[in-house]
């Protein structure tokens, strides 16, 4: 079935002075979806967040909720939540005052205002908590009360901008599935903005890689991460190993001469001469034995496996190795699957 659009934004644009923060961006996300925002720092991800919530006013373009333009609309009327790092919970008020909070202003009696607490406290995990005071909290406490709260007023759109990154990494991950199950369970529509490629992965229903006030490319996680369609997102996505080359075409098909080696290649229909990159994973190759060699130059134990970075023919190789291998040594290698050929633009 095809989920109706909930969110849309329409060819946004912002700057400050000659700060050009959001250059056109535009995506539409549809009833209970999960849009990650991912992309480096400065690229424009919170600007996009506060121009949804309407703590900014865009120069050009539209913010469209439920087929309306809400520009016209201060930020508590659009019906956005709104969850950030640093939760800022109020100090003096029980954890169940500030889940109520939020309530208050929308007139909601008092015993329908209880249930709604006491429901939102099962759903993130925090029944009998109700009157603790936010010192009393861990971090993860803390921002399971910030959710639970943005949650109360029934938002229909939630903006959370990188709502994990002060919590440490374990803590990160294991939330990093509640938190999706609890937006999936209220099948509420979010924007969620992170630089942490993992997250993104993990979180998103669909994932819009940003870069200088622009998405770069739109798309399911495995769409992303096998197909790119930029240098930038098959970097800024995983581990790869992204080599200049030259397309060339004969009787045998489409190969890419890098650096004098020979590799097979899916090109499309780029002409003979293209000025291209093969894009690798560390996963699409083989070490111990195929024609390639690679001098090794450093090796990192993961536990599962040794991550090897080599240099091959002048460029960076990063692959990995079942079993342990020595710096300073050469390693054969071959693909596993016919690399995916990007045009190069100077
Ligand atoms: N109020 C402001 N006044 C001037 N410049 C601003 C303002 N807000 C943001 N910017 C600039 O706009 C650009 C985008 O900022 P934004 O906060 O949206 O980036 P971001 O992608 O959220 O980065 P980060 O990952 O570091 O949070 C940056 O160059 C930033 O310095
Ligand atoms: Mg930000």
């Amino acid at each position: 079935m095809l989920e109706a659009v909930k969110l849309e934004v329409v060819d946004l644009h912002k700057r400050f002075g000659p700060v050009v923060a959001v250059d056109g961006v535009s995506f539409a996300v549809s009833r209970g979806e999960i849009l990650v925002l991912l992309g480096p720092s400065g690229c424009g991800k919170t600007t996009i967040l506060r121009l949804i919530a309407g703590l900014e006013t865009p120069d050009r373009g539209d913010v469209r909720i439920g087929g309306r333009s809400v520009l016209g609309l201060p930020p508590e009327r659009r019906d956005v939540g709104l969850l950030f790092q640093n939760y800022a919970l109020f100090p003096h008020m029980s954890v169940a005052g500030n889940v109520a909070y939020g309530l208050r202003f929308k007139r909601v009696p008092r015993r329908e205002r209880v249930r709604r607490v006491r429901e939102l406290l099962e759903l993130v995990g925090l029944t009998g908590y109700e009157r603790r005071k936010p010192h009393e909290l861990s971090h993860g406490q803390k921002q399971r009360v910030a959710l639970a709260r943005a949650l109360a007023p029934g938002p229909e759109v939630l903006l959370l901008d990188e709502p994990l990154s002060a919590l440490d990494a374990a803590l990160r991950t294991e939330l990093r599935w509640e938190l999706r199950r609890i937006l999936k369970e209220q099948h509420i529509t979010s924007v969620y903005v992170t630089h942490d490629q993992e997250e993104g992965f993990t979180l998103s229903d669909r994932i819009a890689v940003m870069r200088d006030g622009r998405i770069e490319q739109q798309g399911h996680p495995e769409e992303l991460y096998f197909s790119p369609r930029t240098p930038f997102v098959a970097t800024f996505l995983g581990k790869a190993n992204l080599w200049p080359g030259t397309l060339r075409r004969g009787d045998g098909g489409a190969w890419v001469d890098v650096a004098g080696a020979h590799m097979p290649a899916d090109a499309g229909d780029l002409p003979d001469g293209s000025a291209v990159y093969v894009l690798l994973r560390p996963e699409d190759i083989a070490v111990g034995e195929g024609e390639f060699e690679a001098e090794v130059e450093r090796v990192e134990f993961h536990g599962d496996r040794w991550e090897v970075r080599a240099r091959f023919r002048s460029h960076p190789l990063v692959v990995f190795a079942p079993g342990r291998v020595s710096p300073g040594g050469v390693i054969r290698f071959g693909l596993k699957r016919r690399p995916l050929v990007l045009e190069r633009r100077s």
